[in-house]
């Protein structure tokens, strides 16, 4: 990796930070251990339950680890338009016996408090999604030696968090498993699965901003991780190929569904959520998709139970199924030796982009004199 990122581990990869339970300290200290970068996810975790996770991280594990925080939500949702989801969503809560969750269960994710936190006992990086920090909390982060990561899907955000002062910026593409990382979900200026694909945002955002790039989206084997470092990324962040690891929290529901052949395709969709997340095409999200509502989080704390209560019954069909487009190239192994296959495959690449640009080359032409 290069500039503020150099140092903090061996291999140039990444595990994402995954809310809803994935990225456990147990993963990020396995994937640390192996000379990868771990992180933790603050995402719909109280403040005291994300400084556990640190502190159980610290305890397991001596490597550089990250915290990835949400940004706060403008409340610019429609509430009109929630209150017509909640009744489209009745024969789910009379299906699942399960009410919905209130709406209004706050939209700030206490980032605030986190970042006090932060502040107060510093980690080594902190990542931002669903909006850009201001100069002044980047600043503060930098002051207690903390690298600072926002995450774009576009020229225009990757700009903005230049202007902030971020250290690096995590490129999204639309191929990405989980939510996309879009500063303001806007449907008019940008509509749904309208996104670029990561090798030309890549490139887009190199010409824009002169900072380290981490490469998301669709990564799940070391060739691939070689294709966005020869594209220029310092780095490449894997969520999906992770998440099906022993370490990893996701529920086993979700892990099985990864290479489950009965799911053919994801998709993008408001439906659990209110914001544009990828994930396998399953009966909630088709049923539900087509309708849901721009409005997040309130859309997600409306449908918490009802996912909650599908993956108690055993109902892969009812939950939240995040994954990224490669997921059936998921390989359920510790996440240290993942890490281990995954730069061996990288180095494999390597060697054999060499060598056949070694054969393309053009030879050196004989001298006339030896022309027979
Ligand atoms: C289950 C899941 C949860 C995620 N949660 C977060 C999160 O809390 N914060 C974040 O910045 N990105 C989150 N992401 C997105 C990842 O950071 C990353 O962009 C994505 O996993 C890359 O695509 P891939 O899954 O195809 O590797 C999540 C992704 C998944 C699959």
């Amino acid at each position: 990796m290069s500039s503020a990122l150099t140092g903090l581990s061996r291999y140039p990869i990444v595990q994402a930070p995954m809310a809803g339970g994935a990225s456990r300290p147990q993963l990020a200290a396995a994937v640390g251990a192996a000379g990868g970068l771990g992180f933790l996810a603050a995402g719909y975790k109280t403040p005291a339950a994300m400084y556990e996770e640190i502190k159980h991280l610290r305890a397991q594990s001596d490597v550089p680890f990250g915290v990835n925080l949400f940004m706060p939500q403008p409340a610019t949702s429609d509430p009109s338009a929630v209150a017509v989801y909640a009744e489209q969503l009745a024969g789910e809560a009379a299906w699942y016996e399960t009410p919905l969750g209130d709406p209004d269960s706050g939209n700030d994710d206490a980032y605030e408090a986190k970042l006090a936190i932060l502040l107060d006992d510093p980690v080594p990086v902190v990542s931002f999604t669903f909006g850009c920090p201001t100069r002044a909390v980047c600043e503060a982060l930098a002051r207690v030696g903390t690298v600072t990561v926002v995450t774009v899907t576009t020229v225009e955000e990757a700009l903005a968090a230049h202007a902030a002062g971020a250290d690096a910026v995590c490129v999204q593409g639309i191929e990405a498993g989980g939510h996309q990382g879009t500063h303001r979900d806007d449907p008019h200026a940008q509509g749904m699965g309208a996104g670029l694909g990561l090798l030309a945002l890549i490139e887009l955002v190199r010409d824009a901003v002169p900072l380290p790039l981490i490469a998301a989206g669709g990564l799940m084997r070391g060739t691939q991780i070689a294709a966005v470092l020869a594209a220029g990324a310092s780095a490449a962040q894997l969520g999906t190929a992770f998440l099906v690891c022993p370490e990893s929290g996701a529920h086993e529901l979700h892990k099985r569904a990864m290479t489950d052949t009965t799911f053919t395709r994801t998709e993008l969709t408001r439906a659990f959520s209110g914001r544009p997340a990828r994930g396998l095409a399953n009966r909630f999200l088709r049923e539900h998709g087509p309708y849901a509502p721009v409005a997040y989080p309130q859309v997600h704390h409306l449908t918490s139970g009802l996912r909650k209560a599908a993956a108690q019954a055993g109902d892969p069909q009812g939950m939240a199924l995040w994954a990224g487009q490669g997921h059936r190239l998921a390989r359920e192994m510790p996440a240290g030796h993942l890490v281990q296959v995954l730069v061996d495959e990288l180095e494999a690449a390597r060697a054999g982009l060499a060598a056949r640009a070694g054969l393309a080359a053009p030879q050196p032409r004989s001298g006339a004199g030896d022309v027979a």
